[in-house]
């Protein structure tokens, strides 16, 4: 590693960061993070922190899965890469693909096409989307719904049905024929409803009159996150997706549930759907596939659309997307042996034991702290708090207050996420009740500090 002076010297000078201004990467520059274990972080100067991000929602394990480890170097040995275009395959991806369909059996999802990452999943799923119903002789069907709020990463396609300005603005015109309707998110909506039963219903309703205004026969697929992450974690109503999922079939709409942060235990469940009973007929993952040690994508597909293309005989089935590193066999290593232990340590459980703890200690800290307008989370281990200035009229919190609440709960123990006027929670899966106090600990610090 280079030395400590010199990072410094350079953070920030010559790379631009995702989703920052170059600009306030120069003036504020990034911790810089040497080292991961357990749940722990450490940056350059020796601090060691709980990471209360989970690196991006992503390290569900923690930084010491050795299995993982393992299985990637020992990849490396044997086969470093060889592509799955068509002719040719390895085997590790065909381990995985047998252990993924047995994962996502009770969805209702059996076949996998695999991808580098989240974004190329939400891609490849929605151009699948288009291709399904092509093939059934509905090519009118092309448009796509999805939620204000929503995140649906940042290809193209992805930041059309994106439900988020900050994604969109800078890079319109997007893809025509995407259209948004209001998420059910409590504390802001265009309804001023509170009940989330009843903030659940006038949604679907908002959905059900854009699908009949669009007309049903020109709409080819909802994508939809069963708990909103990156907008802001906002749970809807458990009425909220079997809703969705009702009207969906009804229309003939293909419902594509983006599970690059669910899946894999997050929500307290295997997978989002499941969490709220419901079967989509497209799936994408991503992430925690490998426990983020490795950049690695799914699409799980339902068997019903899946027929669709493999019973095809005019060749309209051949599937026109990939990648170079579909289906990588070092990714598909790391995503066997990431599997095998998410499930021996059934981190669900924990997700959903440590959630509650969580969610309880910051509905403790939204009583003390004044800044705190709303708090969200309760299905497992993906919380938010969002911050304003003034309860009453909810006005969003200054930049340099959160910034405070941010800077001084890491010097008290804990890297959390700043994200707009939120502060997101997503640790690791595998953390203890310990460090959910440690981390309610810091962020009661920064509070007082802001305040
Ligand atoms: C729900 C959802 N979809 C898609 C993406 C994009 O994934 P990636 O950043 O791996 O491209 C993300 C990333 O956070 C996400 O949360």
């Amino acid at each position: 590693m280079k030395e400590a002076n010199f990072l410094k010297e350079n953070n920030a000078r010559h790379l631009w960061h995702p989703m920052a201004h170059p600009a306030d990467s120069l003036a504020n520059p990034p911790d810089i993070i040497v080292g991961g274990d357990g749940v722990e972080i450490t940056d350059v100067d020796g601090n060691r922190v709980v990471d209360a991000v989970g690196g991006l929602w992503n390290v569900n394990l923690g930084y010491s899965c050795a299995p993982v480890k393992q299985a990637i170097s020992d990849q490396l040995e044997k086969l470093p890469y060889y592509s799955i275009f068509r002719g040719t395959t390895n085997d590790a991806v065909i381990e995985l693909s047998t252990m993924l369909r047995e994962f996502f059996e009770p969805d209702g999802l059996s076949r996998a096409f695999f991808t580098s990452g989240g974004s190329d999943s939400v891609e490849v799923s929605l151009r699948l989307a288009r291709q399904y119903h092509k093939l059934r002789g509905e090519a009118g069907r092309t448009k796509f719904l999805s939620l204000k709020k929503g995140y649906h990463g940042t290809h193209t396609m992805g930041a059309s049905v994106n439900g988020n300005a900050n994604f969109r603005t800078a890079y319109e015109p997007l893809m025509p024929g995407c259209y948004h309707i209001p998420s059910p998110y409590t504390y802001r909506n265009p309804f001023n409803e509170t009940d989330p039963e009843k903030l659940a219903q006038l949604c679907l309703s908002a959905l059900e009159d854009e699908i009949k205004f669009q007309d049903p026969s020109t709409i080819a697929a909802f994508i939809m996150e069963p708990i909103l992450g990156a907008g802001g974690v906002i749970p809807p109503h458990e009425s909220f997706m079997p809703g969705v999922r009702e009207i969906c079939s009804k229309n003939g709409i293909l419902l594509i549930s983006d599970e690059v942060i669910t899946a894999f235990g997050r929500t307290g469940s295997w997978t989002g759907a499941r969490h709220w009973g419901v079967k989509p007929d497209l799936l994408c993952c991503a992430k925690a596939i490998t426990n983020g040690y490795f950049p690695f994508g799914a699409v799980m597909v339902s068997e019903a659309v899946a027929e669709a293309f493999e019973n095809d005989a005019s060749g309209k089935g051949s599937i026109g997307s990939g990648y170079t590193y579909s289906g990588h066999p070092v990714g598909a290593a790391a995503a066997i042996a990431c599997l095998k232990e998410t499930e021996r340590l059934n981190v669900k459980d924990n997700a959903a034991a440590r959630g509650k703890q969580l969610h309880e200690g910051l509905r403790k800290l939204f009583m003390k702290h004044e800044a705190i307008g709303d708090v969200r989370g309760g299905h497992g281990l993906m919380c938010a708090l969002e911050l304003v200035s003034d309860r009453a009229t909810k006005a969003p919190i200054d930049k340099g207050t959160i910034g405070k609440v941010h800077r001084t709960a890491y010097e008290n123990g804990a890297m959390v996420r700043v994200s707009g006027n939120n502060i997101i929670l997503s640790p690791p899966l595998v953390l203890t009740d310990a460090h959910v106090d440690a981390i309610l600990n810091a962020l009661d610090k920064g509070f007082e500090a802001a305040s």
